[in-house]
């Protein structure tokens, strides 16, 4: 495997295995810098999102790398104020606008239950996904998906979906691996792709990775990517540092025993978990 090997979508789009994640990212210089970076590093996959408010550096990175577009995979998401057939509809063009790549590769809805329409949001979710269903049949979006999407979120989602979505992308690290979103996802063919990979940086504090850690020769960092790679996740870490855009795409030249993959799976609760998308203030 390398850093520009896909796995193949439900819908059979090709997505690279590994995504450089930009929340965080502050806008402007940084966004942009860190973007070329990744690229100049062999990341061939993106994820941003309109909440992050970068999209335009984002943008302005691809294009400044002078990779042919079609090389490259790019992810946004609607946000909490769009989920309704109009709103999404503007919001699918605004990120298209700021972007300004031609097209999307993939669109998720970002969280499934705003809080300003809480009681109403199976409705937002079936809009917004019917304007993301004809942005993909008017060829601006290629796959469509969800994030933070729990089981019940998905079902009703599926109730009245033409187009099935293709990915779901939750936190998901060794401190949380989310067994039952991620064996919703399995059953049903959605690919879990996992953002917060290294816990926003928490996972260096746990002492368990060190020792595994050392014994491979690699990093913390390298160490948990790795176990995402291998449960068949797909893995977005973020940084705005050269050197380790850089450490974070050498996953590629060992392999963690089913021994060390099992040490692993036991970390949970170890550096953080999931938030409960039904309780947001937002
Ligand atoms: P920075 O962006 O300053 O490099 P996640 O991908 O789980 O959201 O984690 C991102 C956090 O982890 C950021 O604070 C990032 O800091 C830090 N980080 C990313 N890669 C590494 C690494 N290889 N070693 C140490 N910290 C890292």
């Amino acid at each position: 495997m390398s850093l520009s090997d896909t796995y193949t979508l439900a819908n059979g789009v090709e997505i690279p295995v590994v995504g450089f994640g930009t929340w965080q990212t502050p806008d402007g210089e940084v966004a942009e810098r860190s973007v070329l970076a990744a690229l100049k590093a062999g990341y061939r996959h993106i994820d941003t999102a309109a909440a992050y408010k970068n999209e335009a550096s984002v943008g302005r990175g691809i294009a400044k790398s002078g990779i042919p577009r079609e090389e490259i995979f790019v992810t946004t998401k609607l946000w909490n104020d769009a989920h309704s057939y109009e709103a999404a509809k503007k919001a699918i063009d605004d990120s298209l606008g700021k972007l300004d790549v031609g097209y999307l590769d993939l669109y998720l809805i970002h969280w499934p239950n705003p809080a300003a329409i809480r009681e109403n949001w199976k409705e937002g979710n079936a809009e917004a996904w019917r304007a993301m269903e004809e942005a993909v049949e008017a060829g601006k979006i290629r796959a469509i998906g969800v994030s933070n999407f729990m089981p019940h979120h998905l079902d009703a989602l599926l109730e009245t979906a033409k187009i099935q979505p293709v990915v779901n992308q939750i936190y998901l690290n060794p401190s949380d691996a989310q067994e039952e979103v991620v064996a919703y996802n399995k059953a049903h063919n959605i690919l879990s792709e996992a953002y917060s990979p290294l816990g926003t940086g928490d996972i260096f504090t746990i002492p368990e990775l060190k020792t595994i850690a050392e014994k491979y020769q690699k990093t913390v960092a390298q160490i948990v990517l790795r176990w995402s790679l291998q449960h068949g996740f797909l893995p977005l870490p973020k940084s705005v540092n050269e050197d380790r855009i850089i450490e974070n795409a050498q996953l590629f030249d060992f392999e963690l025993s089913d021994e060390d993959m099992q040490a692993i799976d036991q970390l949970k609760g170890t550096a953080g978990q999931a938030s409960n998308p039904d309780e947001k203030a937002f």
